[in-house]
């Protein structure tokens, strides 16, 4: 095992482990955001900078520090070494650099925007973004295209992770939408206006961490932090059927995977249980889905009936209200 030290804290990891990963298993405030790492998608990270770390010394062996900060999603721990991400003001410095430069073609466009609330590069900017912006050139914008019936494509939200070509890649049978272009002309695109319709490409949506791409049958319908989640499952021939769905009222608005703390979904869904099982009697209903308090979502949401009882803690104000007490805790 090694042994390395991130923000003070030590931790051992087996050989081969990232840095991110190493922070993940800490976890808490010290895991280094990340827009393009997937954990469940083979050579992803290293395209959008979000997870820089410094290196303050490389290992036992090499005590030197590294000579800039590097990508903790593509950089492996060594043996002794020490990582500074929250501790370090050149890190946050440079990760302010980085959101900046992911916002130079990002439309501001929440109040419309159905990503909105559970936005990566949303609750990215509130950490580390700045209020105002020093770019005055204009910024590119694109034609709409259309990539078939199920998802809609906003490339102009795109910060090109490539998450979704390599789901795309290395879930479903054939890929028929990819980077077209290079530097400041890359674009998400289909290959001559193909549709993307395999049977796991909806979760081209769930890993896309901005409002690229969306849930056609879910767009507009309604602002994710006034739905309810639910976990349910089904017995599904193509997927483990493992579900949230999204209620407003009666109705299951949206049906997507479900979502570790670190926005990665815990196992990815087909197209039938996404798109096309929208009745409550299509599912066996688990319960209400644990949200993060730190999320919008977590808004009016509650995981129990049962309200938590208010005790006070003078003893004369417990007896005079004691009836009332006693009233509330009975619910
Ligand atoms: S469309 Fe979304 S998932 Fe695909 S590259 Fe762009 S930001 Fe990433
Ligand atoms: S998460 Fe590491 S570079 Fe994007």
């Amino acid at each position: 095992m090694l042994k390395v030290t991130i923000d003070g804290i030590t931790v051992e990891v087996e050989p081969g482990t990232t840095i991110l990963n190493a922070a993940r298993q800490i976890g808490g405030d010290i895991v280094p955001p990340a827009m393009c790492y997937y954990s469940k998608l083979e050579g992803s990270g290293g395209k959008c900078r979000t997870c820089l770390v410094k290196v303050s010394k490389g290992s036992e062996k090499d005590p030197r520090p590294m000579p800039k900060l590097v990508a903790s999603c593509r950089t492996g721990v060594m043996d002794g070494m020490e990582v500074q991400n929250i501790t370090s003001e050149e890190v946050l410095t440079a990760r302010k650099g980085v959101v900046e430069m992911l916002l130079i073609n990002h439309p501001l466009d929440c109040p419309i925007c159905d990503q909105a609330g559970e936005c990566h590069l949303q609750d990215l900017s509130y950490e580390h973004g700045l209020q105002e912006t020093r770019y005055e050139f204009e910024r590119r914008t694109f034609d709409k295209i259309d990539i078939g019936d199920k998802i809609q494509l906003h490339m102009t939200r795109c910060i090109l992770c490539y998450r979704c070509v390599m789901v795309a890649d290395q879930l479903t049978p054939e890929r028929v939408h990819g980077v077209l272009g290079r530097g400041d002309a890359a674009e998400i695109g289909t290959y001559i206006e193909k549709a993307v319709d395999n049977d796991f490409s909806g979760n081209m949506i769930d890993v896309c961490p901005v409002g690229a791409l969306t849930d056609k049958t879910f767009r507009f319908k309604n602002r994710v932090w006034f739905t309810k989640p639910v976990d349910a499952h089904r017995d599904c021939p193509t997927c483990s059927g493992k579900v949230a769905l999204w209620y407003k009222g009666e109705e299951v608005i949206r049906v997507t995977g479900r979502k570790d703390e670190f926005g990665e979904v815990e196992e990815f869904i087909c197209n039938e249980c996404r798109f096309d099982k929208k009745n409550t009697s299509d599912w066996i209903i688990e319960g209400p889905r644990k949200i993060s308090h730190k999320s919008v979502i977590s808004a009016n949401h509650y995981d129990s009936l049962h309200p938590t009882p208010v005790i006070p803690k003078n003893p004369a104000l417990l007896e005079a209200n004691k009836e009332q007490f006693e009233r509330t805790t009975k619910i």
